[in-house]
C-alpha cells in the first residue's frame, strides 16, 4: 500500500519569516509520519526557495541559466529538506534525502522526466524518500521551478500509489461557506466555487491542484494538519478527489 504524502510548504515554515520552519508543526508533522512505511514523503518550500525563484525570475515556466541563481534556490530548498530529515531522524523515521535536480528534466515543451527507479527501491528496502520542490533543468530555458505537487503526481503514477495526501494549511476544498467539499468526483462540482475549467494554475492555487488530482488515477486527500494522523491511518478526511 504505497502512498505518496506532500507537506505543503506553507505548513511545515512560518512563511511571515525567511528561511524559517515552523518546528512545532514540524514536529507534529514528523510525529503523524512516525512508524508509517511505503510511504514518499515530499515537500513544498513555504519561507524556502519560492524567494529566491522570484529574485532569479525562475518560476515553473520561466527559467534562469544563472548559476548562482541555481544554486541559491537549490541550496535553500537543500537547506529545508535537511531541516525535515533532522525531525524524521529523531523519531527513528528511515528517511533518505532525494534531489530532483540531480535526476528530473523538462523537455522543451516543459513536459517533466523524474526517473522514479530510486525511489521504488528505496521503498522496497525500507527506506523513507524525502524529496522537495527543486530547480530542474528545462531544454532553452536553463533550469526552472519544479513543484511539489508536480512531483506528488510523477511518482503516484510511477510509483502506481494507492493513496495520494495532500497535506495543507487548509482543512480541504472549502465551499463557499468555507464548509469543507467531502468529495469531489469531477470538475463541474465545484467549478463555481474554485473557478472556471481553464483556470489554470501550476502551483498553489487549489483549482489546478483539483483539477491536476482528479486526472490522477490514484485517489488523494486534501486535509489539514489535524488530520494528518488520520490520513496516515487509513481515514479518508478532509476532500476525496477520485
Ligand atoms: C517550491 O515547491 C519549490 C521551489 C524551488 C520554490 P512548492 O511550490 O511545491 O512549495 P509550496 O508547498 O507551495 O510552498
Amino acid at each position: 500500500m504505497t502512498t505518496v504524502l506532500k507537506l505543503g510548504g506553507s505548513v511545515i515554515t512560518d512563511k511571515e519569516r525567511a528561511e524559517t520552519v515552523d518546528g512545532p508543526a514540524l514536529d507534529r508533522a514528523a510525529d503523524a509520519v512516525a512508524g508509517h512505511d511505503d510511504l514518499v514523503l515530499v515537500h513544498g518550500g513555504g519561507s524556502f526557495g519560492h524567494h529566491n525563484a522570484k529574485e532569479y525570475g525562475v518560476s515553473t515556466t520561466d527559467g534562469t541559466h544563472d548559476v548562482e541563481g541555481v544554486l541559491d534556490i537549490h541550496n535553500a530548498m537543500k537547506a529545508l529538506n535537511g531541516l525535515v530529515l533532522r525531525r524524521l531522524h529523531a523519531r527513528d523515521v528511515p528517511a533518505v534525502p532525494v534531489h530532483p535536480l540531480s535526476a528530473a528534466s523538462r523537455d522543451a515543451d516543459g513536459e517533466l522526466t523524474l526517473p522514479a527507479r530510486q525511489v521504488e527501491t528505496l521503498l522496497d528496502e525500507g527506506f523513507v524518500p524525502v524529496v522537495h520542490g527543486d530547480v530542474v533543468a528545462h531544454a532553452g530555458e536553463g533550469v526552472t521551478v519544479l513543484s511539489g505537487d508536480e512531483i506528488v503526481t510523477s511518482l503516484a503514477t510511477s510509483l502506481d500509489a494507492d493513496r495520494v495526501g495532500l497535506c495543507s494549511t487548509v482543512p480541504g476544498v472549502l465551499d463557499a461557506g468555507d464548509v469543507v467539499i467531502p468529495r469531489i468526483g469531477a470538475y463541474e462540482d465545484v467549478a463555481s466555487v474554485l473557478g472556471g475549467a481553464d483556470t489554470t494554475d501550476v502551483s498553489g492555487g487549489m483549482a489546478g491542484k483539483v483539477q491536476t488530482l482528479l486526472a490522477l488515477e490514484t485517489p488523494a486527500s486534501i486535509f489539514g494538519l489535524d488530520d494528518l494522523a488520520g490520513f496516515l491511518a487509513g481515514e479518508s478526511p478532509g476532500t476525496t478527489i477520485d
